[in-house]
């Protein structure tokens, strides 16, 4: 049986499109049974519908309470039966309730090494350019996994970019990316495949996965 991952997306969703294609190819073994956004204009509603997975809008303002928005989703997780939790791109908070019953079992992609480059306020573009204008010869991907604070939980996987001299924010950010297509997959399929165990914040992977193929 494959790992029924939960997909939560933002905006463009090209994390989200690398996963599904990988899946197709037969690299990646989960199942993806359901997708949210916050923000409905998101393209990966579109990936979603053309893969027939169930998505569902859901954002904190449709709702009275931060109980009534966690209660809402938590529903949908259970309902679809999700194991694992998948953030690509997804830019919200989420409730402290659902990383208490997911603990360990929420993944993120995040286009720095962390710690360095992370926090609140460092997503997209604002990596890239804090990362140029402190001068750093490397960058690169962590997949971590979620705890309460942003971009803080157990590092899964990593992967170094050099940062080039004539780099700005923008070419620095497309071979981060390229790099988080090459990297998000290998860590979903070695927790697909139980080969991922997390000792206080020390992720060990026994898995030929992590190798370049
Ligand atoms: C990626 O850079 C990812 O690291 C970050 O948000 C961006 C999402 O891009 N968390 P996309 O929506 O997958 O194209």
């Amino acid at each position: 049986m494959s790992m029924r991952c939960a997909v939560f997306a933002s905006g463009g969703g090209s994390n989200f499109g690398a996963l599904l294609d990988r899946k197709v190819k037969g690299d990646l073994h989960v199942d993806f049974v359901l997708m949210i956004g916050n923000n409905s204009k998101a393209a990966a509603f579109d990936r979603a519908n053309s893969n027939n997975i169930p998505a569902l809008h859901l954002a904190p303002s449709h709702f009275h309470s931060e109980e009534e928005y966690a209660q809402t989703m938590m529903n949908a997780l259970t309902e679809a039966k999700a194991e694992l939790i998948v953030l690509a791109g997804y830019m919200k908070k989420l409730p402290s309730r659902i990383v208490k019953e997911y603990h360990n079992k929420i993944v993120n992609i995040h286009p720095g090494l962390l710690p360095a480059f992370g926090g609140k306020g460092m997503y997209g573009i604002n990596v890239h350019k804090a990362v140029l204008e402190y001068g750093a010869k490397v960058s690169g991907v962590t997949v971590h996994f979620v705890d309460e604070e942003y971009d803080h939980g157990p590092v899964i996987m990593q992967k170094t970019v050099a940062v080039l001299d004539d780099d700005d924010a923008e070419t620095l950010a497309s071979r981060v990316l390229e790099a988080e297509h090459d990297t998000y997959w290998r860590a979903l399929e070695a927790i697909a495949l139980g080969q991922i165990s997390v000792e206080g914040r020390r992720v060990k992977i026994q898995s030929e996965v992590n190798s370049e193929n």
